[in-house]
């Protein structure tokens, strides 16, 4: 797909047109954590969300995506930026642009932007996150908003998802996309933001995402449910311990003070988030140490606490984990992303790698009556101008 060709195809001629692309990112280990205060290990992809733009002279703006031919150009305006149901996906670019202008960063004049997007749909690989970012690398380069970093394009992507487009997300999407490197996962500590990059590029083994083409329709309310069930296990420990965010506890200190909680639900939430976040800690030391069995046998550990502490497994996802924690040569498996459906994420030793997708694709196929999707991952940088 040449997105310039494209642009021209669909708004006439393709003079001054710039071309971007930003990724969508696989999270290692770290879930549900980043709106904790505790830490996250996701990386960018290779494949991603492709754009095409360019300024116009009027206070219009115009999108258009490959992907959804059948809706046509969509037309916004400079002088109305708000969130409307018939504006469909370009609500996601459109609320970056309400971003900018809450900075005080306003535009001048209107845009063309086209996309076209390599994320497969409702998989849980972050394709918002990807287009928020993308289109916040369009305006800063089209606009000249040269002191922006690009942490900035994640908070105001984050920013518009959540006032904007109404998911209460955290900024480890976001923050993935625009700061993602070849070969690197990004240990972020989501309290400050601040963050290291960690080689992934194993000499033994391979990362491989499984898609299991269900998507549940509680994802964004139960998501915004387990918010609120971790803020209230916070407000509650406050009372007993002098913490800022569930992030900043250990293990032990919570054991200690869990009884504070007084919902039984709260607290396994709380217990989740806590362990996730040590987990996290703990899995980066040990890829460090180049112990790949102790970073897999704690991304194990993540999926059973994600599916019975914090709830945000479902059946589909549990045959996936669980059938490939028994193929030989599968190091680690889980859980990746928001949770009920989309993803999980395995370290398989490269010699199992086919017998992995054959395996586990036949029985997922046995048990559901649906063709799994399996992607070997090629980890890549973040999002740019091409
Ligand atoms: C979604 C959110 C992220 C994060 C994950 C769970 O992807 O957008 O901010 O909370 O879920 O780890």
């Amino acid at each position: 797909m040449n997105i310039v060709e494209k642009f021209k195809e669909i708004y006439g001629d393709c003079e001054n047109v710039r071309e971007y692309f930003s990724p969508g990112r696989v999270n290692l280990i770290g879930e549900h954590t980043d709106y904790n205060g505790g830490h996250v290990f996701p990386c960018a992809l290779t494949i991603g969300t492709h754009g095409a733009a360019r300024k116009r002279d009027d206070k219009k703006i115009h999108f258009y995506s490959v992907n959804l031919d059948e809706v046509g150009v969509i037309e916004a305006s400079l002088d109305d930026l708000t969130n409307h149901n018939e504006y469909s996906w370009a609500n996601y670019p459109l609320g970056v642009v309400w971003a900018f202008a809450e900075r005080g960063l306003k535009l001048d004049t209107g845009f063309d932007m086209c996309i076209y997007g390599t994320i497969p749909n409702g998989s849980g690989l972050s394709s918002s996150a990807s287009l928020e970012v993308l289109t916040g690398t369009i305006l800063r380069d089209l606009y000249g908003f040269d002191d922006l970093t690009m942490t900035d394009l994640a908070l105001i992507g984050q920013f518009s998802e959540n006032n904007f487009n109404g998911c209460n997300c955290g900024i480890m999407d976001q923050f993935a996309v625009a700061m993602g490197k070849k070969d690197c996962a990004i240990f972020l500590d989501t309290s400050d933001l601040s963050y290291e990059y960690a080689n992934i590029k194993l000499p033994d083994a391979k990362i491989v995402i499984t898609n299991s083409k269900v998507k549940h329709s509680l994802v964004d309310s139960a998501y915004n449910d387990r918010r609120n069930e971790c803020a209230t296990a916070l407000a509650d420990l406050q009372k007993v311990v002098d913490i800022k965010a569930l992030g900043d506890l250990d293990n032990e200190t919570f054991e200690k003070y869990a009884d504070a909680i007084k919902d039984e639900t709260n607290r396994l939430r709380a217990h989740h988030a806590v362990y996730e976040n040590q987990r996290t800690i703990e899995a980066v030391k040990a890829l460090k140490e180049n112990d790949i069995e102790t970073f897999g046998k704690l991304m194990n550990a993540s999926h059973v606490s994600l599916r019975d502490d914090y709830a945000v497994s479902c059946e589909e996802i549990d045959i996936l984990v669980e059938e490939a924690w028994k193929i030989p040569g599968v190091i680690g498996s889980r859980i990746t992303g928001g949770g009920f459906g989309g993803c999980t994420v395995s370290i398989v030793k490269n010699d199992a790698v086919d017998v992995f997708q054959e395996e586990l694709g036949k029985v997922y196929k046995e048990k559901t009556g649906i063709d799994a999707e399996f992607y070997v991952v090629e980890i890549g940088d973040g999002a740019r101008r091409i």
